[in-house]
C-alpha cells in the first residue's frame, strides 16, 4: 500500500508521516529530506543554487540514505549524517531553488519510486500523489493556516534556542509556499483524487487517527 502525504511547509506532514507509517508498521520516505540534502551538497561544493549542469554532475552518484535510530530517522549524504545540517536555516532558505531544477527533481522522483517500489509506505513532499505515486492507494493533502505554521515553527526554534520573530517565519513560509506552489515542473498542487485536511485546529493524535480511520475504509472496500 501506498501513503502518500502532500501539503505546504509546516502543515504536520512528517510528523504525521512518521506516526502513521510506525502504526501500520510501513517505512517512511521524508522527499524533502532528499531535496534538502542536494542543498547541503550544493552549498558545500560553493555551486550556485541555480546551477542546474553543475549540481547534477555531483548529484547523480550523490548516496542519499536514510536510516533508522531510536532518536527518529537519521539521513546520511554519502555516509555522512547531515540528519541536523540539513534542517539549518540556510538549506531551508534555498531548498526551493535547488528544487526548482527540473532535472534535479527527475533524478530525486526516480529514486523515490524506487525506494517506494517494494515497500509498503508513507512518502511525504510537495508532488507525491500528483507526480511520484500517482497510483497511491490514499492521497492526503495537508493544509494550515499559515499563521498556525508560523506558530509551530516558532515553538520549534524556540526549543532549540532559535529566537526567529513569528513576523519572519510567516513571511519565509509565504514565500517558500509561492516559490513551491509556482515553479514550473510538478508544483506543489493537491491531486484531484487527494483528501484535503485541514491541521490548523487538530491534534496530532486526531490527524493520525483520520489517516487510520481512512486506511481502515480502504482496506475493507478493497476486501469487498
Ligand atoms: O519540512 P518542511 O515543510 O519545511 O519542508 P520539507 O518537506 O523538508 O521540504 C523542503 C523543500 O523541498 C520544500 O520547500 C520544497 O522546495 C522541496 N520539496 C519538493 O520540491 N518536493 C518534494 N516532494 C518535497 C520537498
Ligand atoms: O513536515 P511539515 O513541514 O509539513 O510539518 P512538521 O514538521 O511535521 O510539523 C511542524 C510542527 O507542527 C511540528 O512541531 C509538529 O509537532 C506541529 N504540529 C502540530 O502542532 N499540530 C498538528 N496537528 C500537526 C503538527
Amino acid at each position: 500500500m501506498q501513503i502518500a502525504i502532500d501539503g505546504p511547509a509546516g502543515s504536520g506532514k512528517s510528523t504525521i508521516a512518521k506516526l502513521v507509517a510506525t502504526k501500520l508498521g510501513f517505512i517512511y520516505c521524508d522527499t524533502g529530506a532528499m531535496y534538502r540534502t542536494a542543498t547541503v551538497m550544493a552549498a558545500r561544493l560553493g555551486l550556485d543554487y541555480g546551477d542546474e549542469a553543475a549540481i547534477m554532475a555531483h548529484l547523480k552518484d550523490l548516496d542519499i540514505t536514510f536510516k533508522p535510530s531510536p532518536a527518529g530517522q537519521l539521513v546520511f549524504m554519502a555516509g555522512e549524517d547531515v540528519t541536523l545540517a540539513i534542517r539549518q536555516e540556510e538549506t531551508t532558505n534555498n531548498v526551493s531553488q535547488v528544487s526548482a531544477l527540473p532535472a534535479v527533481r527527475a533524478e530525486m522522483v526516480r529514486r523515490q519510486r524506487q525506494i517506494a517500489a517494494d515497500h509498503d509506505i508513507v512518502m511525504d513532499g510537495r508532488d507525491i500523489g500528483t507526480t511520484v505515486l500517482p497510483n497511491a492507494e490514499l492521497k492526503i493533502f495537508m493544509v494550515a493556516s499559515v499563521a498556525t505554521r508560523a506558530q509551530r515553527r516558532h515553538k520549534e526554534n524556540v526549543e532549540k534556542g532559535i529566537m526567529t520573530p513569528v513576523a519572519t517565519l510567516e513571511q519565509e513560509i509565504a514565500a517558500r509556499d509561492q516559490k513551491d506552489s509556482t515553479r514550473a515542473v510538478s508544483p506543489l498542487r493537491k491531486a484531484p483524487d487527494a483528501i484535503e485536511i485541514d491541521s490548523s485546529n487538530m491534534t496530532i493524535d486526531e490527524e493520525v487517527q483520520t489517516i487510520i480511520d481512512l486506511v481502515n475504509k480502504k482496506r475493507s472496500k478493497a476486501q469487498n
